[in-house]
């Protein structure tokens, strides 16, 4: 085919709700490559990620997120990150020789994407809280992304060709 090869991994970051998931999926599908969601991976060897951290809390959660990002990182897919991976400095490291996007979403934008989620950080502070971690987050984002795309008012397909289009 035409289709150019895009180099893989592709590796999909930005804060809860930005749409990493949806993307990566159908991002995945349109340049023939599998996806790997780094929450599922963890989700399938340790059990749903609330569970995890009401039990073991944030900093084992961070242990395992590593571990499992460490191993997606090597594999030929396009890869959504959970919105914290970023915060492990070896994490950051990798990313730095990788074809990284950073999907960005506006507060008015996301809450509905979050209301009634399951996502621990959110449980108690909503929106607010929301804002304050991406806040604090996006330098985080800013030095590991080759470059971002505001999710806000495009469609998925839409931003799949942005991304396509810029590899
Ligand atoms: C987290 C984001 C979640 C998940 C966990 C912690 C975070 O992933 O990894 O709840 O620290 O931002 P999503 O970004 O896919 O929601």
């Amino acid at each position: 085919s035409d289709t150019p090869r895009l180099a893989l991994p592709i590796v999909l970051v930005g804060p809860m709700g930005a749409g990493k998931s949806r993307v990566g999926q159908r991002l995945a599908a349109s340049v023939g490559a599998p996806f790997v969601d780094t929450d599922l991976r963890i989700a399938e060897r340790y059990g749903p990620i609330e569970e995890i951290f009401d039990r073991e809390g944030e900093e084992y959660f961070r242990i395992v997120e590593r571990e499992v990002v460490d191993e997606a990182l090597r594999e030929e897919a396009v890869i959504s990150l959970g919105g914290g991976a970023v915060l492990h400095d070896d994490t950051r490291d990798d990313l730095a020789g990788l074809p990284v996007v950073w999907l960005q979403v506006s507060a008015s934008a996301v809450a509905p994407r979050l209301a009634g989620g399951t996502r621990p950080l959110l449980a108690d502070g909503g929106i607010e809280r929301w804002s304050a971690i991406l806040e604090a987050r996006r330098p985080l984002y800013e030095s590991v992304a080759d470059f971002s795309i505001d999710t806000s008012r495009r469609s998925v397909a839409r931003i799949v060709d942005d991304i396509t289009g810029h590899f």
